[in-house]
């Protein structure tokens, strides 16, 4: 692994988010989680779907039901987190006098009842506080304790410390970032996410492969997360295609599910890169969902990145970021080692088939053309741009969102 720092090992952090409840079952262990805090009156925040009595989510507020006072259902729009659910979820909880909140479903869903329970007890928009948006006001103490249960593996959002928050009217796509986002306690039930239909287990899949991935590359990328991508990157690549052709299988969605966890702590620690901030951007402009917009972008964003650090042979930071491309590939593809760049391109291209073979749709499939390229390219990238491996040239990020298209 060493090598992979140039012979030295870089200093790092590690901040541990909440407590993990992982493994097939775990969710009827929400009873006993939620009288942990007495006989809570608990918000639950979840797509509309899941208050219909069947599915996944109909296990998770039966156990929840069992410790509570009374829970409260917050219906969730389609798509994803937006601020101003946020803010009524926060009144919600206020006029019901929550003392928990627990967020049911996919990112989104996870997102917005992070946010939701950060800003209860505060009375304000979320949208002072988002980053790049709001006055930089910062949140200085907890909210209420929130309680993640993701049916979907892909975002790692039980485990992150920012809420991902959209508004159309005013395209921003920003987060809402403080340890006090990060959930009090995440339950990943692989069985949760069997019922998922192949079109989100592929979007959600390759997402959390492309936050494996970038953190892996990234210029912030340390020990700690290292070892988590290396066991589970080759994992997912692996598992994601068994998962989507049979959803019942229980060992890939297990996979999947570890997979989605440590993608979360590892972009939380070592950052991301320039897929995930385009991301941002057709976030803002458009309705494609995170997922296929990661989907699309990174085996343009892997070639971009590859080929620019090849071309800086007597750098050596370069040359160590292109030997983690290289080994990303390699993980990817399962091929013995070649050329730093031929390893790094045959994970390109391995990525590429897998979105294909997914039948992941494009970016046209949503209604975005050509013309909607300067307005995705006008709006500012984010930090994501600084833990990118290249310094990449605004041509190279150009060409990788036209990848999408
Ligand atoms: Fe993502």
């Amino acid at each position: 692994m060493a090598a992979h720092f140039a012979g030295s090992i870089p200093p790092f952090d590690v901040e541990l988010p909440g407590e993990v409840r992982f493994g097939p079952g775990r969710a009827r262990e929400l009873s006993s989680i939620a009288a942990r805090y007495g006989r809570p009156r608990i918000l639950a925040a979840a797509p509309a779907w899941a208050f219909d009595g069947k599915g996944p989510a109909a296990l998770v507020l039966e156990a929840l039901r069992v410790a509570a006072e009374a829970v409260i259902p917050f219906r969730l729009g389609e798509g994803e987190a937006v601020s101003s659910e946020v803010d009524a979820g926060a009144a919600l909880a206020r006029s019901e006098g929550c003392s928990l909140v627990v967020g049911i479903g996919g990112g989104a869903a996870v997102d917005t009842a992070k946010a939701v329970a950060a800003m209860a007890p505060r009375g304000e928009p979320v949208e002072s506080y988002l980053e790049g948006v709001g006055d930089g006001r910062v949140l200085d103490r907890p909210g209420l304790p929130c309680v993640a249960v993701p049916t979907t593996a892909g975002t790692g959002a039980e485990v992150t410390r920012n809420a991902v928050l959209s508004s159309r009217d005013r395209r921003y796509k920003r987060s809402l970032r403080s340890l006090y986002v990060v959930p009090r306690i995440a339950v990943v039930d692989p069985e949760l996410a069997v019922t998922a239909p192949p079109f989100v287990t592929a979007a959600s899949g390759l997402d959390a492969i492309v936050q494996l991935l970038e953190p892996y590359v990234s210029r912030r990328a340390q020990p700690f997360t290292d070892a988590l991508a290396a066991q589970a990157l080759p994992a997912a690549v692996a598992a994601l295609p068994r998962a989507y052709a049979d959803g019942s299988d229980l060992e890939a969605r297990s996979v999947m599910a570890l997979a989605a966890l440590y993608s979360g702590i590892c972009l939380a620690h070592a950052g991301l890169g320039v897929v995930h901030g385009l991301a941002s951007a057709v976030g803002a402009c458009t309705t494609v969902p995170h997922g296929v917009v990661c989907a699309r972008l990174v085996a343009e964003a892997v070639r971009a990145n590859a080929e620019a650090l090849a071309g800086r042979k007597d750098d050596a930071a370069a040359t160590a970021r292109l030997a983690r491309l290289a080994q990303a590939g390699r993980w990817v593809t399962g091929r013995p080692a070649g050329t730093p760049l031929g390893d790094a391109l045959a994970g390109a291209d391995r990525l590429a088939a897998l979105v294909e073979a997914l039948r992941v749709p494009r970016f046209r499939d949503y209604g975005v053309t050509e013309g909607d390229v300067a307005a995705i390219l006008a709006l500012p990238l984010g930090g994501n741009m600084k833990t990118n491996p290249a310094d990449l040239a605004p041509g190279d990020v150009e060409r990788i969102l036209r990848s999408g298209l």
